[in-house]
């Protein structure tokens, strides 16, 4: 995948792809900057440098599709796509993490959009996402693409049907953007006022003047 998109936030430009085999050390490097509450909430749990050092090693070794944003050739945020072979269940795995400085511009849905597409390209229907039933960041970015969270009580592992997702990832739904019945309704309320707008114009012109004329 060459760069599939380019994202503008507070700290710069920076283009999403996927990050090749020879590149895990832009992984690592990335998961390192992350502080202990954001390794928590990424791996479920207190997490040394040492096992991110080795984790982000293996990864590559399985074969983990890593689509990372990039801003000057550094790792920002990541989207990790474990295959279901390194699973016990049989059920391939995703993760996510963007650095706090850059959090809630987007590049997190965008990481999820890219995701999705290469998920559904291999035919995948489920994936598992660990994390705390707290994480309201995550439970928010699922959400966006109709992925339902389900948490367990003391379990930490939520479940995105990609059946559920799928429209949303061909037609992602524009921030802020009122749904296509609300910009329906509203120009035909537009047009309706603009046409009530020359008839009362029209009429109040021909009222004055008569007046006009009855003045005479
Ligand atoms: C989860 C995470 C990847 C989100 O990244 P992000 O770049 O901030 O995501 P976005 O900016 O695209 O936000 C996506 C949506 O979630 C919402 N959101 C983001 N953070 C939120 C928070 N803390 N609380 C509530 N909603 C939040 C945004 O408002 C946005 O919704 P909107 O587009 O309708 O406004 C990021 O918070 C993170 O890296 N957290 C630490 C690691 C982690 O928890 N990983 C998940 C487990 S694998």
């Amino acid at each position: 995948m060459s760069d599939v998109a380019t994202i503008r936030s507070t700290s710069g430009t920076g283009v999403i792809r996927v990050l090749k085999a020879d590149e895990q050390h832009l992984l690592r490097d990335h998961l390192l900057r992350l502080e202990p509450e954001s390794r928590h909430d990424r791996f479920n749990g207190g997490i040394s440098e040492e096992f991110l050092r080795s984790y982000a090693a293996r990864s590559f070794e399985n074969g983990a599709i890593v689509i990372a944003y990039l801003q000057d050739g550094v790792v920002r945020g990541a989207a990790e796509l474990h295959g279901p072979e390194q699973s016990l269940d049989g059920e391939p795995e995703i993760a996510f993490s963007v650095e706090t400085r850059i959090r809630r511009q987007g590049v997190g849905s965008a990481l999820f959009e890219q995701l999705l597409e290469e998920a559904q390209r291999k035919g995948y229907t489920r994936l598992r996402i660990t994390t705390g039933g707290q994480n309201e960041a995550m439970k928010a970015l699922a959400n966006k693409f109709g992925a339902h969270l389900s948490f367990r009580r003391g379990e930490a592992t939520g479940t995105v049907d990609l059946s559920r997702s799928a429209a949303l990832v061909t037609k992602p739904a524009p921030r802020a953007t009122a749904p296509l019945s609300v910009v329906m309704a509203r120009d035909v309320m537009r047009a309706n006022q603009a046409m009530w707008g020359h008839v009362l114009r029209f009429y109040a012109g021909l009222l004055d003047g008569s007046q006009r004329m009855g003045t005479r």
